[in-house]
């Protein structure tokens, strides 16, 4: 499938989609300097996004960072016309969009950090190659690469349907025919599924379940793209390798941490003797994992891969995790839980690791400098009596668990000016734009928030009284 087929189908039907969050500066920045990569603070660096679309993903950032500089490359005119629309609408002066192809282009000066979302895996061999030959060339010397690809052996189901899908297809000219006759498809395969007994029957439900939730757009880009070639996590780090480009981890961090492996994994996985990237390879195996979003950097990770915890000293955090308020007690020994996700469940003892949690469950959606949750912690001890934080390093140690488990959000401040509210919080200039052009909403953190067309009118109408706390837990204030 040639590359102007490709650029013709993303200009007849756009990539309708927002913020990926796990591809923001202050969370990659931070993973890096984690592993020992000097990545640039997010509130001063150059950022490129390559098959940037309609420029959702790097606005919401630009607006956020004014004195940091983005650059969105997409070879669809009509996409980059949109990206350009939205800039040029919100006054957002430090982004430049370009209207380009991976093929031949080539960047000004050198980016602290490179992004490449839903593209890799949806272009040709020779594109695909140019991406990494383009990410290798754009990055500076402690510079960051994010690229997403779609993972076998779990996009081995969804890419057989795929291919069903396309065979339903053709001779269907007009791209909407084609994404109605993919959901009838779809549709009548999840019917007959719907009360199946069984391991394969839940597996494929699960995958046309994905594939029905989402919209049509997205759905014609990715299930019925021109080209949609998944690869394992060892052919990815190998093409990576060829263009001096190392592996570094997991934008999604907890993901890639074979400690948490169940113990009679580990122990039949041992005779094996696995090193790091066979780990990560075996654990997509294990898990069917089907999309990774690598980070990569031409600066070199520790072959130990030994983790600088003290980095979070230099970082905000925000904990994903709740607790009752009256379980509270900070005294030596008493348990207290803290529920997260998955049914994450943590039993803390330890009066500080008690404090920290309890400001930082009671602060969210605030991500907290650690300077200022070490002066919170430290307050509330103070009121039970305790004496305030004094071992600095298990304390690090004890958040990069938690960072690990996916309780933990761990940004990197940089002057930690872009987390402080404005003095009157409301809407920023382009959540209102969103709203009002029916965009996917992006909040300060950088994540999707899922509103109905009319949740975003509400929004933005005078007449309908928002609820500023329900706002502000939403992350939609500013
Ligand atoms: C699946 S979309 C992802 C868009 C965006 N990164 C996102 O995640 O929303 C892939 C994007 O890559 C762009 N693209 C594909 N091949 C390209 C090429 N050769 N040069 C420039 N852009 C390309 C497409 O136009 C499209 O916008």
């Amino acid at each position: 499938m040639s590359a102007d087929v490709i650029r013709e189908r993303y200009d007849a039907v756009p990539y309708r989609h927002g913020a990926v969050s796990d591809s923001h500066p202050a969370r990659v920045g931070a993973i890096a300097r984690l592993l020992g990569i000097n990545a640039a603070p997010p509130d001063r660096c150059r950022v490129l996004e390559l098959g940037c679309g309609e420029g959702m993903n790097l606005l919401p950032l630009a607006e956020r960072f004014p004195k940091s500089e983005f650059v969105g490359m997409d070879f669809s005119a009509k996409q980059i016309a949109v990206a350009e629309a939205a800039r040029a609408a919100c006054g957002i002066g430090n982004a430049r969009f370009v209207c380009a192809d991976l093929r031949e282009w080539k960047p000004e000066g050198a980016f602290d950090y490179v992004i490449a979302h839903g593209v890799y895996s949806w272009v040709s061999s020779e594109v695909r190659d140019r991406l990494l030959a383009l990410c290798a060339g754009a990055l500076a010397k402690n510079g960051v690469a994010y690229v997403s690809y779609n993972t076998l052996p779990g996009w081995a189901l969804p890419g057989g349907v795929r291919k069903v899908l396309l065979q339903e297809i053709v001779g269907i000219a007009s791209p909407e025919a084609q994404m109605a006759r993919a959901v009838q498809v779809l549709d009548s395969l999840a019917e007959c599924m719907k009360d199946q007994p069984g391991s394969y029957a839940a597996n494929l439900r699960d995958t046309l379940d994905d594939m029905r939730a989402k919209p049509s757009g997205l759905l014609f880009h990715d299930e019925l793209a021109a080209v949609n070639e998944p690869c394992t996590f060892t052919e990815f780090s190998v093409d990576a390798a060829r263009h001096g480009l190392n592996y570094v981890a997991e934008a999604h961090y907890a993901t890639m941490q074979s400690a948490h492996l169940p113990a009679p994994m580990q122990s039949a996985l041992a005779p094996l003797q696995l090193e790091f990237a066979r780990t990560q390879q075996f654990m997509d195996v294990l898990f069917q994992r089907w999309l990774r979003n690598s980070l990569l950097s031409s600066a070199p990770v520790s072959a130990e891969r030994a983790i600088r915890a003290g980095v979070i000293a230099d970082c905000a955090l925000g904990l994903r995790m709740t607790v009752d308020a009256g379980s509270i007690s900070l005294t030596p020994g008493s348990p207290m839980q803290f529920k997260g996700v998955h049914g994450l469940v943590l039993e803390a003892r330890e009066p500080v690791e008690k404090a920290v949690l309890t400001v930082l469950a009671r602060s969210f959606p605030e991500r907290l400098p650690f300077p200022r949750l070490c002066a919170m912690a430290n307050q509330s001890l103070a009121d039970w009596g305790l004496p305030p934080v004094s071992d600095f390093s298990a304390l690090h140690d004890f958040l990069h668990r938690l960072f690990a488990l996916d309780a933990l959000d761990v940004m990197l401040c940089g002057d930690g000016e872009w987390l402080r509210m404005n003095a009157t919080p409301g809407l920023s200039t382009l959540m209102r734009y969103q709203a009002q052009n029916d965009f996917p909403l992006t909040n300060r953190w950088h994540e999707p928030v899922a509103l109905t067309p009319e949740g975003k009118r509400a929004l933005i109408d005078p007449s309908s009284r928002a609820d500023e706390a329900a706002l502000e837990r939403a992350g939609l204030l500013v």
